[in-house]
């Protein structure tokens, strides 16, 4: 099978080497030599041991024999345009950008799906983990009900050096820049926008109907700070960046925010570049999927699968899609009762409040509250007994 790869950076790269690399091995499972025929970037790059590079989409486009594209130029332009005239023109597209497939992955899906190719993408969520096909083949006798995870590999890396190793909130994204984890811009991590995106696309597909990203109430974890991560630590709890949806009322409820783990839930150990996404099914119950969530070579080996689903099922619709959805689909106000971290100044301390020391401060977990309570709540503290109220987040439950 010949393929392309459009954009040569760190996943692009990835795919590159594991192609070459792992060449004998990957013909000898599925009997077929999988062949790189184009580079597609702007940049030069004379030491690599490819010689197919173009800066010219139409080579592509217009090779007869390349059968499947890697579209792993992130973004939407002009991944967009390329991604539609690659699947007109009767070609697969293999991809890990999640904000393509969560903006426009509907549409694509159909455009995929009229001319018989497959729009694919295992490497948008969770790195290297694979999440996307037994979401749709493994998990299919359940009925999904809830997914929640740590779907960000930088805000995670960052959050677990801050934690285990008091670094600055600085200090950590620079590492994971310096790894290779973070978007070209690091917002899109840090403010909880790539996560967002990586739940829609999982609710999408688990729940059937499509989750739009932008309408998904997301918070970051800009306002998560050393001093939340000592009260969090005395409460018996780690906070984490969470993603979360579950079907509700006939729709889906979604949220992105930082959020406090129990220290036994699966989700709260998962440190570092790793990502874990816990899905409840009807039937099993809960699972977790585990895995590095960025990086060069765990990204490329989700796209290689996906190309090598493609090569062994020529032909099939590989059914990893979603409909679109109606008005009033996606919830998102939590209508669940939870319980909420509440960090406080001023007034009288409960009795399970906590304290690290810093004059008239302390926090304590609030009882089990909806949304728009756990909001009266905090207003009321500060209203009527003349609190400040410096943070509050969900306790995932
Ligand atoms: N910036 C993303 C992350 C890359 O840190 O998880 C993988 O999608």
């Amino acid at each position: 099978m010949k393929v392309a790869i459009m954009g040569f950076g760190v996943v692009g790269s990835g795919v590159g080497k594991i192609l070459l690399k792992n060449a004998e091995s990957i013909a000898k499972k599925t009997g077929e030599k999988i062949e790189v025929g184009h580079i597609l970037d702007l940049r030069d790059f004379p030491d690599s041991e490819f010689k197919c590079f173009t800066k010219d989409f139409n080579d592509i486009l217009n090779d007869a024999e390349v059968e499947t594209a890697v579209e792993v130029m992130g973004g939407v332009t002009p991944a967009y345009d390329f991604t539609k005239r690659l699947l007109s023109a009767g070609k697969n597209v293999v991809t890990s950008n999640k904000e393509l497939v969560a903006t426009h992955g509907t549409e694509l899906f159909e455009i995929a799906r009229k001319n018989g190719v497959n729009y694919m993408f295992e490497a948008s969520v969770g790195g290297g983990i694979p999440v996307i096909k037994p979401l749709v083949s493994c998990l299919a006798a359940n009925e999904i009900t809830e997914i929640s995870g740590i779907l960000n590999g930088t805000t995670n890396y960052i959050l677990t050096q801050m934690i285990k190793n008091g670094r600055s909130f600085d200090e950590a994204l620079r590492g994971a820049q310096q790894n290779g984890y973070a978007e070209k811009n690091p917002s899109a991590d840090v403010d909880g926008i790539d996560t967002c995106r990586k739940i829609a696309i999982l609710a999408s597909l688990a729940f059937g109907k499509y989750v739009d990203c932008t309408r998904i109430k997301t918070r970051g974890i800009s306002g998560v700070t050393l001093e939340d991560v000592k009260y969090t630590d005395r409460l018996g709890y780690v906070i984490k960046l969470i993603g979360c949806a579950r079907r509700e009322n006939g729709g889906v409820y979604a949220s992105v925010s930082p959020m406090l783990l129990p220290k036994s839930d699966p989700l709260a150990g998962i440190d570092d570049v790793f990502n874990g996404v816990k899905i409840n099914g009807s039937f099993v119950g809960d699972v977790m999927f585990y895995g590095r969530g960025a990086g060069k070579l765990p990204t490329a080996s989700a796209v290689v699968a996906d190309i090598i689903d493609i090569l062994e099922n020529r032909g099939k619709d590989l059914k990893m899609s979603w409909t679109d959805s109606e008005d009033g689909y996606l919830i998102t106000e939590d209508e669940t009762p939870a319980k909420y971290y509440l960090r406080v100044s001023g007034g009288s301390a409960p009795a399970d409040a906590v304290s690290i020391g810093k004059d008239g401060e302390y926090a304590y977990i609030t009882p089990a509250l909806i949304e728009a309570e756990a909001k009266q709540y905090a207003e009321k503290l500060e209203e009527e007994k003349n609190m400040q109220v410096i943070r509050q987040f969900k306790v995932l439950q």
